[in-house]
């Protein structure tokens, strides 16, 4: 199987994509730094290009759009400049709907499936207050991945959209509940239990149907 993974240099992504070798998937990692097979910053239109033209012809049955930002950890109510709005959308939205775009034909191919890393933050069940703008873009992500479940049904691309558990990552810091292990884990049996049959859904690590 040909997987592709966003942000596969450190955090869920890099443990995500070392799963996936040790079981014999065929992984290409993109990073924004030298450090994975290819270049990508996922808000740059012309690297989306870039990948889109180094792989062609390549079949992907797995698209991993994991890359994502939490810069307003912390922000006060006088907090949140209009720059970290515009950069956490530009990564957590525009960036994974540019990667799928490019991805497309290759997906095509394949008839491939598309795992969207949201956040339980994202839902609208949810709202203790706070994080605005990394909520909203979760948010906006999880309801970028059900219309993209409905436009790409026909071309037989299913579409998932998960929460990855609370993870000890740079992002979850040391208090989180799970190891990075444990999400990779619980998320590789999520992806390979997506299908035309139940597109569009909303899952936690576990297999837990989580609320809009
Ligand atoms: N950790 C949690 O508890 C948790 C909970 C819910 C959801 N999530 C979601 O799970 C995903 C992975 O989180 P994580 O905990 O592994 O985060 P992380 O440790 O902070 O890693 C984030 C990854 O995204 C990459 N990235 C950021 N901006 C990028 C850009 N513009 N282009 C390409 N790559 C970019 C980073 O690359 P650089 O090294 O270049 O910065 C890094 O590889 C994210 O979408 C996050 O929102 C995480």
């Amino acid at each position: 199987m040909h997987v592709l993974i966003t942000g596969a240099n450190r955090g869920i992504g890099k443990t995500l994509a070392d799963r996936c070798r040790d079981r014999g998937d065929a992984v290409i990692g993109t990073a924004r730094d030298d450090s994975a097979q290819v270049v990508l910053d996922v808000t740059d239109p012309a690297q989306q290009a870039d990948m889109a033209a180094a792989l062609k012809d390549q079949p992907i049955d797995l698209l991993i759009c994991n890359a994502g930002v939490y810069l307003d950890k912390g922000q006060g109510m006088d907090g949140y400049p209009a720059q970290m709005w515009a950069q956490s959308f530009s990564t957590n939205v525009t960036g994974v709907f540019l990667t799928i775009q490019a991805l497309l034909p290759n997906l095509r191919a394949a008839q491939g499936r598309i795992a969207i890393l949201s956040s339980q933050m994202a839902s609208h069940t949810r709202a203790p207050g706070g994080s605005y703008i990394y909520r909203a873009s979760k948010a906006a992500v999880l309801n970028l991945g059900r219309n993209l479940a409905t436009d790409l049904q026909g071309d037989g691309i299913a579409v998932g959209i998960y929460h990855p558990g609370w993870v000890q990552t740079d992002m979850g810091g040391h208090a989180a509940e799970i190891s990075v292990e444990q999400a990779a884990v619980g998320l590789l049996d999520r992806f390979d239990a997506l299908s035309l049959g139940n597109t569009g859904c909303f899952e936690t690590w576990d297999g837990q149907p989580h609320a809009y």
